[in-house]
């Protein structure tokens, strides 16, 4: 066989184990998550210049030691620093549901990418200011565009 072929099918494979876990209700999560949301799906002008990597939920909980309520929290914005695994998790894009930016309210934080690069990129700077470079640019934290996103 040759090497595209086996991708495919590797692909194909891995479709599947996706569609099971589908069939559960949606309190389970993987390590790593491909964030593509219908969003960037359903942009019709011109395709999306990036695409995401990939965002490792796993270790950003135990290697990095952050608590579910920095990121996850509830209708009015309040931290869910209780949560557990296992417990009904609203994805972010369920609230956050504008997918497009509002040109004259360009920081709207109902926007999607507003809502994640809000939560990412926030605390990716106060991490790398924490490290030591005083912009927060530079660190273990990626803030660049390319390090999260790569060119579709
Ligand atoms: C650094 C940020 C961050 C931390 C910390 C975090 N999460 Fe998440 N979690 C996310 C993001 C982002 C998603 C993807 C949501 C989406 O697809 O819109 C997610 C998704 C999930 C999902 C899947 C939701 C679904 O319906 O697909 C579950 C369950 C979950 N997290 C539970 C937890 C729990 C429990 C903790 C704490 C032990 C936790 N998370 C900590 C950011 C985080
Ligand atoms: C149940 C609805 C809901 C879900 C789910 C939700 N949010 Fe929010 N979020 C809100 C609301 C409402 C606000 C505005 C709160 C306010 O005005 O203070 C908000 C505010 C924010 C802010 C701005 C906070 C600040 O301090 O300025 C960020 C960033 C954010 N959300 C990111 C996320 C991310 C990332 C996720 C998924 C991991 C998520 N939200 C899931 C409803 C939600
Ligand atoms: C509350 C803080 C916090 C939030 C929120 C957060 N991160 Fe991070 N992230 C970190 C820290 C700290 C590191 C670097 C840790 C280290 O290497 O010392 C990191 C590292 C990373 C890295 C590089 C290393 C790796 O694990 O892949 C990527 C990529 C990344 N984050 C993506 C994301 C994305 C995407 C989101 C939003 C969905 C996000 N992060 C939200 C704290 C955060
Ligand atoms: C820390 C990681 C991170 C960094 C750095 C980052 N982004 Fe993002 N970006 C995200 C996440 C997470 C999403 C939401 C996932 C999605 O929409 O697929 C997103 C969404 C987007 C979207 C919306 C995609 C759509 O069509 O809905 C655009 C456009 C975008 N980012 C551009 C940029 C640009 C330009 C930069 C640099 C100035 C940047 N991003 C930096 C993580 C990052």
């Amino acid at each position: 066989m040759n090497k595209r072929l086996v991708t495919l099918l590797l692909a194909a494979g891995i479709a599947v184990i996706f569609a099971a876990g589908g069939l559960q209700a949606g309190t389970s999560v993987e390590d790593t998550l491909k964030m593509e949301t219908d969003g960037y799906k359903k942009r019709k002008k011109g395709a999306p210049k990036f695409k995401l990597v990939e965002f490792t939920h796993k270790k950003h909980i135990e290697e990095y030691k952050l608590n579910c309520g920095e990121c996850h929290h509830d209708k009015d914005g309040k931290p869910l620093a209780d949560l557990k695994m296992g417990d009904e998790v609203k994805k972010c894009g369920e609230c956050h549901n504008k997918f497009k930016k509002d040109k004259k309210n360009k920081k709207d934080i109902m926007v999607h990418e507003n809502a994640m690069h809000g939560n990412c990129v926030e605390c990716h700077k106060e991490a790398n200011i924490k490290a030591g470079d005083p912009k927060g640019r530079k660190g273990p934290a990626p803030t660049s565009c390319g390090k999260c996103h790569e060119k579709a």
